[in-house]
């Protein structure tokens, strides 16, 4: 897919996705009652989505990435002081971002000074970043990006589903010293709650002992600043939503007409999580060719397309509890806006 030298390459991760499993998945949210596409959040993110993603984070509502990309620019060296290991592998990594190179120059200020005094040389002081997305796009465009900017790095990239092939990706030899896992973003709260488990017992079955984790947890907190950020101004939320139409379109040959549709954000204090939803304006049919099916809309009739689920110091500790993992320290920003947890298998 993408070699650069022995430094870079870009591959396939687990088998080829089977072609069959987006229709299944679609069809059973489509037949659903509500309709709900949230359990697959990936589909959100073709070329497009991950363009319109890139632009949210720099919305002025969107607090998420400024907080967290602060609290890394305060406390990546701690964690890695706290990790002392030289690789990172990154889940759901997206294009390259300030976040991904916080990480990235603090991993490798940490590798020179434990090689201070000994004999610097090129083997000692490299780094390798691991990054796994579904897109191949984002994750081609940061392997090449990074690699320009990080003489001292090696990016062994993959595209793939964190929610199939972690196994096999963490069953990859790491470097020596262990390694850094991390997924950004909050990305862990777009899981169902039962997938969530699932994952982070696959992550947790697939470290070792020198291992940690870094996961990003949006904060409880108050509601209009969450409907805020998933409805803005400009709409460019509403956009990245709609956008899931137009995958179903191109895949599925489904003919939906986005403006025929409503996006709608609310937060749900009860379950902690905001929901987005696309709302039909009108009574319509919609054909999926691909699924020979015709899907009736009501007025106003709502389909789920994501969760983003929103944790407490508490929740957050539970989390990592229920699957063998010790939280070591919940880094926040100064606002308490976001949360950085960093946990190890717990010591038995
Ligand atoms: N880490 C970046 C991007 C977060 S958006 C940031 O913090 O800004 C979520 C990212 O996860 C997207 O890049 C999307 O393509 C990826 N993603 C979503 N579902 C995925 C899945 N099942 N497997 C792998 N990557 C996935
Ligand atoms: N995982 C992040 C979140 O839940 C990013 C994200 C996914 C997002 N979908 C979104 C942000 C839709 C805004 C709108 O916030």
């Amino acid at each position: 897919m993408f070699r650069e030298d022995d430094r870079a390459s870009v591959e396939r991760i687990g088998a080829a996705e089977d072609p069959g499993s987006m229709a299944a998945d679609v069809r059973a949210g489509l037949l659903g009652v509500p309709k709900d596409l949230s359990p697959w959040p990936k589909y959100l993110y073709d070329e497009r989505g991950s363009e319109l993603f890139e632009k949210i984070t720099t919305l002025p509502e969107y607090y998420q990435t400024r907080a967290e990309a602060a609290i890394l620019e305060e406390h990546a060296r701690g964690i890695f002081a706290r990790a002392g290991c030289r690789e990172l592998v990154e889940l759901g990594s997206g294009a390259a971002s300030a976040k991904t190179r916080a990480l990235l120059d603090a991993m490798s200020a940490q590798t020179l000074s434990n090689v201070r005094g000994g004999s610097a040389d090129d083997e000692s002081t490299a780094i390798h970043y691991v990054p796994l997305d579904v897109s191949e796009s984002a994750l081609v465009g940061s392997a090449r990006v990074l690699l320009d900017e990080y003489p001292q790095l090696c990016v062994s990239g993959f595209v793939g589903d964190f929610e199939g092939c972690l196994k096999s990706l963490l069953a990859r030899p790491p470097w020596p010293g262990g390694r850094l896992v991390a997924l950004l973003g909050g990305t862990i709260g777009n899981f169902t709650p039962e997938k969530r488990r699932a994952f982070l017992s696959r992550l947790r079955a697939g470290l070792g002992d020198g291992d940690h984790v870094l996961i990003g947890v949006d904060l409880v907190k108050d509601a209009c600043l969450f409907e805020a950020a998933y409805d803005d101004e400009a709409g460019v939320t509403a956009e990245f939503n709609k956008n899931l139409l137009s995958v179903l379109d191109r895949e599925l040959e489904a003919d939906f007409d986005p403006s025929l549709f409503e996006h709608r954000a609310f937060y749900d204090a009860e379950n902690a999580r905001v929901e987005m939803w696309l709302h039909s304006k009108v009574e319509q049919e919609v054909p999926v060719g691909a699924l020979d099916l015709t899907v009736r809309f009501g007025a106003g009739e709502g389909m789920r397309t994501e969760i983003s689920a929103k944790f407490t110091r508490e929740s957050a500790g539970e989390m990592f509890a229920e699957v063998g993992l010790d939280l070591v320290e919940l880094y926040t920003d100064p606002d308490d806006l976001f949360g950085l947890a960093l946990g190890r298998p717990e010591e038995v």
